[in-house]
């Protein structure tokens, strides 16, 4: 089967694969939008499109004000109430997609002046955003965005080098919490994490969101961009080409399908090098936001160390087991991600589906 382009306004984002799914190609996609934005402006948001967030949800819009002068935006309509019900990853999620749009404007040699307005992480105007050209931003290689990716499977527990630790984690040691695996607290990490996927893949509530967040079919891919695929859950081979081709969302509610889950975590958590844990100071908005900031300057330095990043965060998610954390680790700042490195042979490319721009940014006081 040959791959198929997909076009809107001319320019190609995805094709699809041999294996029928939606693969990343090109940027910059055009989608009929009236707002018309410069090619610098297009880059910037396409680039800060690429972080990461919790079920692939993309909980942001942009409200246009004028070129170089915007409102980051959370999105309730991409919130995951279930697993996240006071939106503590959506805010944390929009961190990560504020430092890549940081890091995308100095690469271009703007300065990015930044406001925030929200008290709670609910309010819709996050942060104030303006841009403008400047001597002396530091530059930034924005391959390290394009390429960074989730990676759930195949970790070795090779422990991690002196010098990649140093690397990784020396500048914000405060509030890593690193947890190497011959120590004590690895394996109850390992236990905890069974543990509550066990318990989220059996409350229906969230298995639903879940459910609501999987795009099985071609079409669903083509329809959202958001949610997770059977590519970027690497479920592979002939189990992929199944799910594509044979499941839907009611599948996921069957206990077949919550089984396997836990099964696959349990397979995940058989190798790694450790549990990176990281706090934050408090849980206002900003300790969020920075948090989640953080969270992705460390995420765009693995690669090219050849180690791999899981966030698993239902530990946090089902609140019982999360303070149970917290106390068996002694830790008293609150945690905000777990997530599971370790170095891998193979790092694929990332293959995690992006709204294109012109479907997530509208003019102010337009709908
Ligand atoms: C706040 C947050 C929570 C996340 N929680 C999980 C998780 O529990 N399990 C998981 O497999 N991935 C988790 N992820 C990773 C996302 O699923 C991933 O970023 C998204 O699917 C996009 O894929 P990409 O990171 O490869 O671009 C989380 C990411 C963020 C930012």
């Amino acid at each position: 089967m040959t791959g198929r382009a997909f076009l809107i306004g001319g320019i190609a984002l995805y094709s699809t694969s041999s294996e029928g799914s939606m693969k990343r190609i090109e940027k910059k996609e055009r989608g009929g939008n009236s707002i018309i934005l410069t090619e610098d402006e297009r880059q910037i948001l396409f680039l800060a499109s690429l972080a990461p967030s919790g079920h692939n949800a993309q909980p942001w819009f942009i409200n246009y004000v004028k070129p170089y002068h915007w409102i980051i935006c959370n999105d309730s309509k991409n919130w995951l109430p279930a697993v996240d019900p006071l939106q503590r990853e959506t805010i944390l999620s929009i961190g990560a997609f504020i430092q890549n749009l940081e890091y995308a404007a100095n690469s271009l040699g703007y300065a990015v002046e930044c406001s925030a307005t929200a008290l709670t992480n609910q309010e819709e105007n996050l942060i104030t955003i303006m841009l403008h050209k400047a001597r002396g931003v530091p530059v930034y290689n924005t391959e390290r965005i394009e390429r960074r990716r989730t990676l759930r499977s195949n970790y070795l527990s090779t422990p991690l080098q002196s010098d990649d630790k140093l690397f990784l984690f020396n500048k914000e040691k405060d509030f890593f919490h690193f947890v190497p695996n011959d120590s004590i607290y690895y394996s109850y990490l390992n236990e905890q994490t069974i543990n509550a996927n066990t318990t989220q893949a059996y409350r229906d509530e969230a298995q639903r969101e879940l459910a609501n967040w999987i795009r099985f079919s071609l079409n669903d891919e083509e329809k959202y961009r958001t949610g997770l695929t059977t590519d970027s859950m690497e479920i592979e081979g002939v189990a992929g080409w199944f799910l594509k081709h044979f499941y839907g969302k009611e599948d996921v509610m069957k206990n077949s399908f919550r089984e396997r889950t836990i099964e696959s975590v349990r397979k995940q958590v058989l190798a790694s090098a450790a549990w990176l844990l990281i706090t934050s100071r408090g849980n206002s908005v900003t300790d969020l936001i920075e948090t989640g900031k953080r969270m992705e300057r460390l995420f765009l330095k693995v690669r090219e160390r050849g180690i791999a990043m899981h966030p698993m965060t239902q530990i946090l998610e089902e609140e019982s087991i999360g303070k149970g954390v917290a106390a068996e680790l002694k830790i008293e700042d609150p945690i905000q991600f777990v997530i599971r490195v370790g170095y891998v042979k193979k790092y694929p490319e990332p293959v995690s589906l992006r709204r294109p721009i012109d479907w997530f940014i509208r003019r102010v006081g337009s709908n």
